[in-house]
Parts: structure tokens; C-alpha cells; sequence
């Protein structure tokens, strides 16, 4: 009888135990108010200010543990890059800046899957070690890297337009680190203010501390690259209505666009290239892998950016 009582006991004390941490499926307080005739709400610390997109569920009810290990399964192999830096709580305690303006947070259910879906597709792609025959196949080895291997130079623009704001510094380089790569001392400048961290003195963070690491990441999904232009989080979502220009453009939302406004010319409007199917394909593995299936991804001329023209094409490489 006792015995018994002892078992219950030690039950009870490991799922408290459990209950204090990151735990999937763990019990949330979401606070509701009305502001200006709009439904607010926060949601504990995974969504700590009041908005109308914690009102909905949270990346962590949708997106647990389990599948961030499914997705990335090949990054801490022996012959990965960055073994032992990325995990599921860095993404999560990254995105919490940004689940109260709509990432993963925006259209319910399915959309907020997908949008997770997406945006890790540009991660994985970015990150991927995993070519030919890798072990696992290709795409089973996104978060291989978190920084450029061998750069070439130091990305350091000090021209007359950055050289007061942004000031390369010294010793410092600006090549490609995080979940998906930034380069250049401006990037390092803009994201860093946007991220309260003195990313341009401290580009390293970036490649050291896997919440900056994804943080970075988000923001460059979250932000537009020019003002007046929609984020790659605005053109997926369904936030960003196209122009006429657009249209004649081949300009359309979702996951095409996506890939126009991160990378330009450089994968969009070059017809079926390798650089693009590739981030195509991680984006359709990781919903097949979600569960949500590759067939919610939509049709081609949405999925692809082929045909589409660049919202910002690129001259040289300074992006
Ligand atoms: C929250 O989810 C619902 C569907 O569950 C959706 O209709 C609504 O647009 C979402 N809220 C926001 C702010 O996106
Ligand atoms: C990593 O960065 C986050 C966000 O700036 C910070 O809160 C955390 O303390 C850092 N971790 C370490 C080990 O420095
Ligand atoms: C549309 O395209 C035309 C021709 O390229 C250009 O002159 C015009 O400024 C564009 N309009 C907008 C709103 O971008």
C-alpha cells in the first residue's frame, strides 16, 4: 500500500518537475482585453505583450521538440559543422520577439504550419550540408553550419553611405553567420539595432549564441529590405496585396515570393535552377515531415519564382 503511495508520489513530482520547464503541451494563461474594439490577448512568456496574434496558438503548441528533431535530424552527426549549437529552445526563445507581430502566429492553424514550415525551408536550405548521397538524403541536414566556412573577404562596406552609421570594426568581419546567413557590416548595423545588440562591434554573437543565431534569422523574414516594400513574412501570410505591377511581374504571395525578396536575381526569374528547387524542396519536405503535407504548399506559380521578376535586383554582391 505504501509502496504504492511512494510511486504515485515520485509520479507527481516528475511531471512538476517537467511542468517547470520548456515542455510541449504545457498549460498556458492566455489574458484577453478589448483595445479600441479589438480582441488582445497575451500569452505567457511565449507571447508576453498584449496583441491580437496571441490571441491565437502559440509556435510551441504547434511546432514541438519532436519535429524540430525530425527536420534538422542530421546537425549534430560527427561530420556536421556546428554540432551541439542548435535546438528547439533557442528557435523558440528567438521567435518570442516576433510571435506578438504575426510570425507563426498569423491566419490559424494550417497558415501558422506552413509559415514554420517556410521559414525553416529557408533555414534548412541556407544551413545544408547534405548533398548527392548524403546519409538520410539531402534534405536531412539543414543547421549543418552556423557561419560561412572559408570566407573570401570581410564584407566590410565603408563607403561614404555606411561608413558613419555603420563603421566596420576593427579586426571585425561580416561574413555570412546564423540560421539563415547575413552578411555585410549594414546587415550586421540594421539588425542589430532592430535586435537591441551591438551586433557591429560583436558580429560574432551571430555564430556563438544560437538564440541571436535564429533571432537574426527572423528578422530578416520579419523585415523588408526596403522601406514600402513587404516583408517575405507579408507576401506569405497574405498580407501584402500585389500592384499591377506586380502582376505583370509574375509577382504573386506565397512561397515564390518569398525567395524574391530574400535573394533576388540571384534564384528568382532564372527559369527551374538548382539553387531554387533546393530551397523549394526543404520547404516541402519539412510539411510533409509537420504532418501538414506538401500538398498544402498550393500550385506551382506560387510555390516557384521562375518566372517571377526581382522586387530588388541585385548588381553585385552586396546583399
Ligand atoms: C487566429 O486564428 C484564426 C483561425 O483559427 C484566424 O481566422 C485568425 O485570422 C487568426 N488571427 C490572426 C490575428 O491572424
Ligand atoms: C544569448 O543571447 C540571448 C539573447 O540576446 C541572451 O538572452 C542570452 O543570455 C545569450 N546566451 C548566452 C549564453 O550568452
Ligand atoms: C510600375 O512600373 C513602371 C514601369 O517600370 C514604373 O515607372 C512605376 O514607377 C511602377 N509603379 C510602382 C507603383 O512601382
Amino acid at each position: 500500500m505504501g509502496q504504492q503511495w511512494l510511486k504515485l508520489a515520485l509520479i507527481v513530482a516528475v511531471l512538476v518537475a517537467l511542468g517547470g520547464d520548456l515542455v510541449d503541451g504545457e498549460e498556458k494563461t492566455i489574458l484577453v482585453k478589448t483595445v479600441k474594439g479589438k480582441k488582445v490577448c497575451s500569452q505567457g512568456w511565449e507571447c508576453p505583450y498584449y496583441s491580437q496574434f496571441c490571441c491565437n496558438q502559440t509556435i510551441s503548441d504547434l511546432f514541438q521538440t519532436y519535429q524540430f528533431e525530425n527536420l534538422f535530424s542530421k546537425r549534430n552527426s560527427p561530420v556536421a559543422h556546428a554540432v551541439g549549437f542548435w535546438d528547439y529552445r533557442s528557435f523558440i526563445t528567438a521567435s518570442i520577439m516576433y510571435q506578438p507581430l504575426g510570425f507563426g502566429t498569423t491566419g490559424g492553424k494550417y497558415m501558422q504550419m506552413r509559415e514554420i514550415a517556410a521559414f525553416l525551408g529557408h533555414v534548412g536550405s541556407k544551413t545544408s550540408c547534405g548533398y548527392g548521397v548524403a546519409t538520410g538524403g539531402p534534405l536531412a541536414w539543414g543547421l549543418c553550419y552556423n557561419k560561412e566556412e572559408s570566407p573570401m573577404q570581410s564584407y566590410c562596406d565603408d563607403s561614404d553611405k555606411y561608413k558613419l552609421i555603420f563603421p566596420c570594426a576593427p579586426g571585425a568581419d561580416y561574413y555570412g553567420r546564423g540560421a539563415i546567413p547575413i552578411y555585410w557590416n549594414f546587415n550586421y548595423g540594421y539588425v542589430g539595432e532592430a535586435l537591441k545588440l551591438d551586433l557591429l562591434n560583436h558580429p560574432e554573437w551571430v555564430s556563438e549564441n544560437a538564440t541571436i543565431g535564429f533571432q537574426t534569422a527572423i528578422w530578416r523574414w520579419m523585415t523588408p529590405i526596403k522601406e514600402g516594400q513587404p516583408s517575405a513574412h507579408d507576401v506569405f501570410v497574405g498580407n501584402w496585396k500585389p500592384t499591377k505591377n506586380d502582376t505583370d511581374a509574375k509577382r504573386a504571395p506565397g512561397f515564390g515570393a518569398t525567395m524574391n525578396i530574400m535573394y533576388g536575381n540571384l534564384v528568382c526569374g532564372q527559369g527551374d535552377i538548382d539553387s531554387m528547387n533546393n530551397i523549394i524542396s526543404h520547404y516541402l519536405y519539412y510539411l510533409d515531415l509537420m504532418g501538414v503535407g506538401r500538398e498544402m504548399a498550393g500550385p506551382n506559380e506560387v510555390l516557384s519564382c521562375a518566372e517571377q521578376k526581382p522586387f530588388n535586383p541585385i548588381e553585385s554582391s552586396t546583399t
